[in-house]
């Protein structure tokens, strides 16, 4: 062994890292039981001259990694003893971990999924950018409605034929064609429009679809379930009202609101006591329902000789801002986390 090789040997003890008792044992096995005793196992075959100036090297080299070795060992024992090089007070409170919170929308939603989970409703959904068959067609939009007009819907300029949804009705449609009666489900998810952004509207927002078809479905069913849910959802003194209406896809229609409570001793309680929301008339509009048109059953595969159905549709911030009295839509998708932080789960 020639003195470039003793010097490689002590660069390489110097850089070797030693993180935990396992690098530490194959420290010692490798310089400290193998590598430096090599080295003193030559000093017998050396000329008498030579062998002291080499012994003193070895020597020198084997105090190093006995030093590196024990000073190592050392500190690995204080650090799984707890390092008490400087205090810690444990009676401070901690740090606190900054959580996010829940946006008000998948709030409303978990929570109209839970009422209608406990009715026996299953949860489904579809996607976004859909095809005006699923979106229009089959829910029976004559070609001219003004629905499929560009000013109303977000089409694709390359296709015509697909479009963002523009409400969540289309996955009924999905649901159909995928499932057989007795179906009883919601489709919660995002629906596009083209309108201007301001307090009131927006070109994206999110309803819930639901559904349910059996034998012998009627308005009874219809109505006594989106009762249930409105007590549900916003107190057991609120009613609903259904006014008449249209939508190409239910036979009857009707628009479902809710008391808003100013007919009640404490007042307009979802109004926020303003009568802002209500425009004094005590009822706040939250979506359509109806009986499912025979055609659209038909147009879907199902029988409609045999079944019958109900549907509904509502606006989830709509419900939201009843919920929570909150004046402008724009503050679901600004991301300011001084009115996110507001809502925890
Ligand atoms: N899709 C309708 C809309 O976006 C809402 C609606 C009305 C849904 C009646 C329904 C329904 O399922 O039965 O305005």
């Amino acid at each position: 062994m020639n003195t470039t090789n003793i010097q490689a040997l002590q660069a390489e003890i110097e850089a070797f890292i030693i993180i935990d008792k396992v690098t530490l044992e194959h420290f010692r096995l490798a310089y400290l039981k193998r590598e430096i005793p090599a080295l003193m196992g030559e000093m017998k075959n050396m000329a008498n001259e030579d062998r002291k100036a080499y012994g003193q090297t070895v020597n020198a080299l084997k105090t190093l990694a006995e030093q590196k070795f024990f000073d190592t060992q050392e500190s690995l024992e204080n650090a799984t003893q707890g390092d008490t090089s400087h205090d810690v007070d444990f009676t401070l409170p901690a740090i606190p971990h900054a959580l996010g919170t829940i946006h008000p929308i998948t709030l409303v939603r978990n929570r109209i999924v839970e009422i209608f989970a406990r009715l026996g409703f299953a949860l489904a959904d579809g996607p976004e950018i859909e095809s005006d068959w699923h979106n229009f067609t089959a829910l029976n939009f004559p070609p001219d409605h003004p629905a499929r007009e560009m000013q109303d819907t977000f089409f694709l300029e390359k296709n015509p034929d697909i479009a963002l949804r523009t409400h969540t009705s289309s996955v009924q449609v999905r649901y159909m064609q995928a499932h057989k009666p007795p179906m009883r489900v919601i489709m919660p998810g995002r629906v596009y429009r083209n309108e201007a952004i301001s307090a009131r509207a927006h070109c994206f927002f999110h309803q819930v679809e639901g559904m349910y078809i059996d034998e012998n479905v009627s308005l009874v069913d219809l109505k006594q379930t989106l009762y249930h849910f409105a007590k549900e959802m916003f107190g057991a003194g609120t009613t609903v009202r259904f006014r008449p209406s249209f939508f190409p896809f239910t036979e009857p229609s009707a628009e479902l609101d809710i008391s808003c409570g100013m007919h009640n001793p404490n007042g307009c309680t979802l109004c926020g006591g303003s009568q802002n929301i209500c425009k004094g008339s005590g009822w706040v509009e939250i979506g359509g329902c109806g009986m499912i048109d025979p055609q659209v059953l038909e147009n879907c595969g199902i029988d409609s000789e045999r079944y019958t159905g109900f549907a509904f549709g509502m606006g989830i911030e709509r419900i939201t801002m009843l919920k929570y009295q909150i004046k402008d839509l724009r503050l679901f998708s600004e991301n300011d986390v001084r009115f996110l932080r507001q809502f925890i789960g």
